[in-house]
């Protein structure tokens, strides 16, 4: 009987997880071990979990519909044969490496902000699961900020500000701060997303601050007093004392909790092919 071993990374967030075979039919029993698991520490870190395409969409299937990604909306048919997947990658289906200055390699490169998966998108997307199939030999770490100790740790003053606060979400508004280009017509094709700056976790009720990079306005106020309170947000919730960085080897696999955490790539060598695939479930 295979049980659920998890080390923690630091104090109550972030664990190295293993003792369950993630390519396996899993259990009742384990799914539920695993999502308390991710109730306690928002993100799990498995070694040496190399997982087929497949396996991976089946594994996600344990814990919420799958996401539709935008990429394969846009892209429509004709695309990877598992459209659930997204890459997270330099590197093209065919092989090649993007186009140095395309929008694809920018919006890649937009991930090295500080942001939750589909944070713009209607949908609340519950688990992130990203493989890792080949890795740079320097850089290209994820880092993930604990929204959780954020809030705790959030000053009263800025907990009142912040509170009941709305703010309106936008997938292209990191990417143009980078100076990717977009037509109105594609701007006005993305609807927007709203969600609080402070919520709660569904099921265990711990309140978060919430503000990653695709928040373009915040209701009833102005757009430069929005954005510098939720640039203050963002830089009080990513202080080095609620972050872990994550080194990759290739077969890593983690799992992490959009609805508590944030997380950002780091920068690598965009010459050296990094592949990774993500897929993301959505709450309920
Ligand atoms: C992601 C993501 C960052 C990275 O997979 O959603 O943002 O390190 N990844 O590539
Ligand atoms: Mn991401």
């Amino acid at each position: 009987m295979m049980s659920l071993k998890l080390s923690p990374i630091t104090e109550g967030f972030g664990a190295y997880a293993s003792g369950i075979n993630l390519s396996s039919n899993l259990s009742k029993e384990n799914i539920e071990a695993i999502e308390a698991g991710m109730d306690k520490y928002s993100v799990l870190v498995w070694r040496d979990c190399l997982l087929e395409d497949d396996q991976q969409i089946k594994l996600a299937e344990n814990f919420g519909k799958i996401e539709v990604s935008l990429l394969s909306k846009v892209r429509g048919k004709g695309g990877p044969a598992n459209k659930s997947l997204v890459p997270i990658s330099n590197v093209a289906d065919n092989g090649e490496m993007l186009d140095y200055n395309g929008r694809r390699l920018g919006s890649q490169i937009a991930n090295q902000f500080w942001h939750s998966d589909s944070s713009f998108s209607r949908s609340v997307a519950k688990y992130s699961i990203l493989s890792a199939r080949k890795v740079p030999k320097n850089g290209g770490d994820t880092e993930f900020a604990d929204l959780r100790a954020a809030y705790d740790e959030l000053s009263d003053e800025l907990k009142i500000i912040a509170n009941g606060l709305i703010a309106e979400h936008h997938v292209f508004h990191s990417r143009i701060s980078l100076g990717l280009k977009y037509t109105p017509d594609e701007i006005a094709a993305a609807p927007p997303s709203y969600w609080p700056l402070i919520r709660n976790h569904p099921t265990t009720k711990r309140k978060v601050v919430f503000p990653p990079v695709h928040i373009r306005s915040v209701k009833g106020m102005s757009d430069p007093e929005a954005r510098l309170l939720v640039s203050e947000l963002l830089e009080h919730a990513t202080q080095k004392c609620f972050c872990f960085s994550h080194e990759w080897r290739r077969g890593d696999l983690l799992i992490w909790d959009n609805r508590v955490t944030l997380h950002r790539g780091k920068r690598y060598n965009l010459k050296e092919p990094r592949i990774l695939r993500r897929i993301t479930t959505m709450e309920g």
